[in-house]
């Protein structure tokens, strides 16, 4: 079998969250199983293309509108990243550092999803499965479905699996001539509420969508950001495969990141990163040190944090550290830096990310705080417990597949925040540093979790599970 997935991210050539991490793994696991799994993404002026050089490259000309674009897609061998790769170079698109944030990032993502279709419709062996990522690729099954120049494709199943479902790729019908022919009557199928909506047309088109977590699926019907609706019609061709981790990048005894290495055999041995943290932030080591590390955003809680330590420190005179590293949204950013004077010793920041950073964070901090409102599968919180660091999260999406409270019995995993405010974040951290201070229970419980299983295998046997029925079918 042959799976070809499509991606705006992919771990290590490009990250800006969980997305990138999900499409440098799991194509990894499943080359692992027998299927041969490859990616094509956009280009980005990155270390990654500073640091290796393809094997080769095919090369045309776009159309966009009335803008004719030369592009080339760089190809790399299963000997770089343990899965082929391509890279889809647009130059005056494509070409760019970032990620997203372009003032033409349609023209940029639309170009690409062309590219790419042009790219399948030019091999000479063609995926079995095509299966995309989000919105920035989720306009591929329609064109593979209903537009004419690509009518070869029509009979390759496509996936689309959401990641995300707050971010849909909007644009309005004045860029429609951007998008390959297809009959007047399909026009609807880009529709929803009035614009072109990628996100929306890939939930119609696919012939199946998964998303990210279980439980995020069924949220998505009560609360998708406008697509509630399309969702409850779509069940019937949905389901939700948990993601897993990439349990060999990420693994306490070899990670080169940490200041010590450590399993749960050696687990004093975690101090020592611990200590680290402490002395790079002016923390105190006696204390539980919680931390929070993601982007600045609404979806992850991060404007509460500033209010919630003030609350913790002032009001509930806790006596514990607090750690946040991460980037973002300004008035969070800025509002995390006033409180730093105030706080001197026992809460400080990282503005910024960095990757090295975080697995030590991981591997040192006792707490991991994850007050998020939305919550597709998380991915961090898998990582805490692999590396030994208690989650706090907040009872939404995959945090409801992976976390068990506490107070749930023996099977408890963690501390559950059950609703999203200071105060309740607050109470949270004041049960953590009870934890804390209950040596047995909270060592106890520190072992528990690094033995979880958060591996991709079991997930990546459901995605073959469903592959199957689609390439069965057809
Ligand atoms: C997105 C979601 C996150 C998920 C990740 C990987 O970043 O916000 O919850 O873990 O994608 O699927």
């Amino acid at each position: 079998m042959y799976i070809l997935h499509i991606s705006a991210e992919c771990f290590p050539i490009a990250k800006v969250g969980g997305l990138a991490d999900v499409v440098g793994a799991l194509p990894k696991y499943q080359e692992a199983s027998g299927i041969t799994s490859k990616v094509i993404m956009p280009f980005y002026e990155k270390d990654f293309v500073k640091k290796h050089d393809p094997i080769g490259f095919t090369k045309g000309n776009l159309l966009l509108g009335l803008e004719e674009y030369y592009y080339e897609v760089l190809e790399y061998d299963k000997k770089t990243l343990g899965f082929e790769l391509f890279l889809v170079k647009i130059f005056g698109l494509t070409d760019k550092e970032n990620v997203y944030g372009y003032p033409y990032d349609v023209e940029r993502f639309t170009a690409f999803q062309k590219v790419v279709a042009d790219f399948i419709l030019n091999q000479e062996v063609k995926p079995e499965i095509i299966h995309c990522h989000d919105h920035h690729s989720s306009l591929i099954p329609f064109f593979t479905g209903h537009c004419y120049k690509y009518n070869a494709l029509k009979d390759i199943p496509t996936i689309l699996t959401i990641h995300n479902a707050q971010y849909q790729g909007w644009f309005g019908y004045e860029k429609m001539h951007y998008l390959p022919e297809f009959p007047a009557d399909k026009k609807g199928v880009l529709d929803w509420y009035g614009q072109i909506n990628p996100l929306a047309t890939g939930i119609k088109s696919a012939w199946k969508v998964t998303t990210v977590s279980p439980n995020y699926l069924g949220e998505l019907q009560e609360k998708a950001n406008g697509l509630e609706a399309l969702l409850k019609q779509e069940n019937n061709k949905s389901l939700g495969i948990l993601n897993g981790i990439d349990d060999k990048l990420w693994d306490p005894k070899k990670d080169k990141y940490l200041k010590s290495n450590f399993d749960k055999k050696s687990i004093k041995k975690r101090q020592a990163n611990k200590d680290w943290i402490c002395k790079e932030f002016n923390l105190n080591p006696d204390l539980p040190l919680i931390s929070f590390i993601g982007r600045f955003v609404h979806e992850k809680g991060s404007d509460l944090l500033a209010e919630t330590i003030n609350y913790i420190f002032n009001e509930l005179n806790l006596k514990t550290n607090v750690l946040i590293l991460g980037s973002g949204d300004g008035q969070t950013e800025r509002s995390l830096n006033d409180i730093k004077a105030q706080f001197e010793g026992k809460y400080n920041n990282y503005i910024g990310y960095n990757e090295e950073l975080a697995h030590i964070v991981y591997g040192g901090s006792d707490f991991l705080l994850m007050p998020s409102r939305v919550e597709p599968c998380g991915l961090n919180q898998m990582y805490a417990m692999r590396y030994g660091a208690i989650p706090i999260v907040s009872n939404v999406g995959g945090l409801k597949d992976t976390v068990i409270d506490f107070d749930e019995g023996e099977q408890g995993t963690g501390i559950v925040c059950y609703d999203i405010s200071a105060h309740e974040i607050g109470f949270a951290i004041k049960r953590a540093v009870v934890v804390y201070k209950n040596k047995t229970f909270f060592d106890t419980k520190k072992t528990q979790i690094m033995n979880i299983d958060s591996g991709w295998k079991k997930s990546a046997a459901e995605y073959i599970k469903m592959y199957q029925s689609l390439t069965l079918k057809s």
